[in-house]
């Protein structure tokens, strides 16, 4: 989206697991750890909030998604693993140093949210959908008033809209909200489009995607609404279609969808910006959770994921150029960034699972991406882990509420599903 002044500010090194020499073992592609024993699996889970089964045998197992640079390696000897994960390998491994600030805890979102949407404009955040349990989804919208710091304005959305991994983008007035899944626990996505007219607060329909999509990356880009990447309807496969629609104020000017040059990577829960005419798509996953065959209730069951740190840019060229990657690979960030002064910053996320409990972990950083020199850096620490977190930037504070936090200092695995609002003052290098 065009980032105004004073509009939403929307939105490696790789990471070695491994002391080889100390093992002195035999490395692996992760990809084993699908076949791994049911023990271990069984701290997949979301608990308590989300109770998502774990894989249960190879037979559970998926076809893998293309194999990764950035993928953890595994020692593969059993024996080795307790020693391996006791002594040599610590849980919070993964986070990065960074400087410590200074947090102020706001008023809490009147529900905590996971997997939902936020667009700032001006002094306001637009919160919504989301999951509050894993089997119960939001249908409304709340906003948060960053000049009285009070939440308020809650509205509801339109029946058919889909509840969690929506792709959206605004121009300052209207909000584009594109796809997602409808319902709770794993359901399938819905090709159903949408704009709110965030003044009169009506909602119109638009042509629905070509295709459903989950958590697709979502911009406004010279004039037209691209939509691209995220996974296909098992909610797993990672697409690498790309469309466009002409849209002005709020309008669509054409009937139908163009197709577009497709991404280099596909896969959701990546963030997607434009600043300066430029469009830069940034982290995110190949895998994802899906619904468990033959389930009525479409009863999630956890499946192979990799996370990556690549960054991608469109610019007048109309080619893919491959720009620096992340200090380490993040994803769950579609509405965790905001712009400021000519760098992307990033909140939070998830990054490759641990390597040998195969737990996911969640990340406490704040990146930031000067856009002049293309350098990235940790500026800052959040309170907790936390993914899937929506940001905002106002008055030279930093905003972020929403998501699933973790453990706890010494345990990045995520736990419950938040709805508090915490802001900092920031300062960027
Ligand atoms: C891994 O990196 C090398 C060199 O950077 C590249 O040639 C290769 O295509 C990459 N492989 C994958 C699977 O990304
Ligand atoms: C946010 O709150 C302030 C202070 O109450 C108010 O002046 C402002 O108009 C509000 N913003 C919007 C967009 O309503
Ligand atoms: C952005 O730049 C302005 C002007 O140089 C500076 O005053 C401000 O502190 C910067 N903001 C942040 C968040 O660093």
């Amino acid at each position: 989206m065009p980032r105004l002044a004073a509009g939403k500010q929307r939105k490696s090194a790789k990471i070695l697991f491994i002391c080889v020499g100390l093992l002195g073992a035999a490395l692996i592609a992760d990809l084993l750890w699908a076949s791994s024993t049911s023990s271990s699996a069984r701290s997949f889970t979301y608990k308590p909030a989300f109770d998502w089964p774990p894989p249960k045998t190879s037979s559970d197992s998926f076809p893998l998604p293309v194999s990764s640079n950035h993928s953890a390696k595994v020692v593969a000897d059993k024996d080795k693993k307790d020693e391996f994960h006791g002594r040599i390998l610590s849980k919070t491994f993964a986070d990065l140093p960074g400087p410590e600030l200074k947090w102020e805890k706001m008023s809490e979102a009147p529900v905590p949210r996971l997997d939902g949407a936020a667009i700032q404009i001006n002094d306001e955040l637009f919160v919504f959908a989301g999951y509050g349990t894993i089997d119960l989804v939001h249908s409304h919208v709340d906003i948060y008033n960053f000049t009285s710091n009070r939440w308020g304005g809650r509205f509801d959305m339109p029946k058919e809209m889909a509840h969690s991994h929506l792709g959206m983008v605004t121009d300052g007035r209207y909000i584009y909200i594109v796809t997602g899944q409808y319902g709770p626990q794993c359901r399938g996505p819905t090709a159903h489009t949408f704009v709110l007219d965030t003044k009169t607060k009506k909602w119109e329909d638009m042509p629905p995607l070509p295709v459903p999509r989950y958590a697709p990356a979502t911009q406004l880009w010279r004039g037209r609404l691209h939509v691209m990447g995220g996974s296909k309807e098992d909610r797993y496969t990672p697409g690498v279609d790309h469309w466009s629609i002409a849209v002005k104020d709020g309008k669509v000017l054409e009937k139908e969808w163009r197709i577009e040059m497709p991404i280099p990577r596909g896969g959701p829960h990546r963030a997607c910006i434009v600043v300066d005419d430029r469009l830069y798509t940034i982290g995110g996953q190949e895998g994802d959770f899906m619904a468990k065959p033959n389930s009525p209730i479409f009863k999630c069951s956890r499946r192979n994921e990799v996370v990556y740190s690549d960054v991608y840019m469109l610019d007048d060229e109309m080619k893919w150029k491959v720009l620096p990657p992340m200090p380490k690979p993040d994803s769950h960030i579609e509405f965790a960034w905001a712009v400021v002064n000519n760098s992307i910053v990033i909140a939070g996320g998830t990054t490759d699972k641990h390597p040998v409990t195969k737990k996911m972990i969640l990340n406490n950083e704040i990146f930031q991406f000067q856009l002049d020199t293309l350098k990235w850096s940790v500026v800052g620490k959040l309170p907790f882990r936390v993914k899937t977190t929506l940001v905002g930037f106002w008055d030279g504070w930093l905003y972020f509420t929403s998501g699933q936090r973790d453990r706890g200092v010494d345990d990045p695995t995520p736990k419950k599903v938040i709805g508090e609002m915490w802001r900092t003052k920031l300062r960027l290098l």
